[in-house]
């Protein structure tokens, strides 16, 4: 079945809904290839988990190996248990189609653990867990990786926001990994993550397990005139009009970034304009944002004043350099430099703001938008 609205807003569907990304998918497909693991490294919402997608489908309907595929999520994971699960959950479930011949041969191979098999109460298909102690989890991580060498078929594994294995209380969970990693010869790494930072050092760090274990790639926006000539087509379809203008318009007021671009498209098709006009974009622009308003407003009542005082300041420039620069300080009225760093810091860790190479802006872009045009 088709999307209605071809401008998708979470997940992946084909091709057809996926701009552009033409370089990017052969680069990660050709280092997969020749056997090299990859980090991707961009902000929320800017498109790695649709690339890996993307790159996925591609080299699934290939087909040139028989590989398998396998993509893990592993954002809401709190601790190495829950990774060793959410692990098994995703190559377990998918490595063998699963019977009892398949439950027999896995009792057999882990020796830490009891592979269960029960049905998903949403889908209603069997699902593979295992049973294990907590204490055991690094062990029983071992086996998965074991299991997976041991089905002799080439797989590709990508972890997704994987700078949260940095979170676990464990202690040794990148040196615990990397070690196994090393010694996978059938299977390949996409290790995918939004926090820079975090990512980078442990990426290029001598001191990290993950020092130069892998390609780099960071990945950028999607080039204007592809997603226009992307974005038109939908439109003349559907029998309308979407100047070069009015695109060039939205695509600038946000910055090329993905998701928010999206969003307005999506509203944009909704509606029954054309031509299309930057009036209907603002439009969109303001019905997302009264819609979020709530939302907004909760975000700031988990912040102190001085922290408030600091996103709104920079949401009223767009980016900034520097935030200890006397007359940025002076122009908001924002208390001392020393009170100014601490504030910055947690909304850095917060995610409410991104670090980027010209400066910091707010992250949430529609949110950034809100708290400018917003008495606060
Ligand atoms: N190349 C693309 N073309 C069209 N939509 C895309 C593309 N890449 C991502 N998207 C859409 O943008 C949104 C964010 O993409 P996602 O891959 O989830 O970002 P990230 O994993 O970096 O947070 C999703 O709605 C996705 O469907
Ligand atoms: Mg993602």
């Amino acid at each position: 079945m088709k999307p209605n609205n071809p401008f998708l807003l979470y997940g992946y569907y084909s091709p057809d809904y996926f701009c552009d990304r033409e370089r990017e998918t052969d680069k990660v497909t050709s280092a997969l290839r020749n056997d090299r693991n990859l980090t991707l490294i961009a902000p929320r919402r800017m498109g790695k988990t649709g690339l890996i997608k993307n790159v996925f489908y591609r080299m699934e309907r290939e087909n040139r190996e028989n590989a398998a595929y396998f993509y893990l999520d592993i954002y809401p994971t709190r601790n190495l248990q829950a990774f060793t699960q959410s692990l098994a959950h995703t190559v377990l479930g998918q490595l063998d189609t699963l019977s009892q011949g398949i439950l027999r041969k896995m009792t057999a191979f882990f020796k830490s653990c009891r592979p269960v098999i029960s049905m998903d109460e949403r889908t209603g298909a069997p699902t593979v867990s295992l049973d294990f102690v907590p204490e055991q989890a690094g062990e029983t991580l071992r086996e998965i990786f074991g299991y997976m060498s041991a089905s002799g078929k080439r797989c590709y594994l990508a972890i997704d926001e994987f700078q949260q294995i940095t979170e676990y209380p464990e202690t040794g969970v990148e040196a615990l990994l990397r070690s196994y990693i090393q010694f996978l010869p059938n299977v390949r790494f996409i290790f995918s993550g939004s926090k820079k930072q975090v990512m980078e050092e442990m990426f290029s760090s001598a001191k990290r397990p993950f020092y130069q274990s892998t390609q780099i790639i960071v990945l950028g926006e999607i080039g204007m005139d592809s997603y226009r000539l992307f974005a038109q087509r939908f439109f003349s379809l559907a029998g309308r009009e979407l100047p070069d203008e009015s695109f060039r318009y939205l695509y600038e007021l946000e910055n090329g970034h993905t998701w928010y671009i999206q969003s307005i498209l999506n509203r944009l098709y909704e509606g029954s304009d054309t031509p299309i006009d930057r009036q209907a974009v603002d439009r969109c622009v303001n019905d997302i944002l009264d819609e979020m308003e709530t939302i907004y407003q909760s975000n700031l009542a988990l912040l102190t004043n001085n922290q408030v005082g600091l996103l709104k300041a920079i949401a009223m420039e767009g980016t900034v350099k520097s935030v200890n620069a006397n007359d940025f300080l002076r122009r908001h009225r924002l208390k001392a430099a020393s009170s100014v760093n601490v504030a910055l810091k947690s909304l850095l860790n917060r995610e409410l703001l991104y670090d980027t190479p010209e400066g910091y802006i707010v992250y949430d872009r529609f949110f950034g938008r809100w708290l400018r045009d917003t008495v606060i």
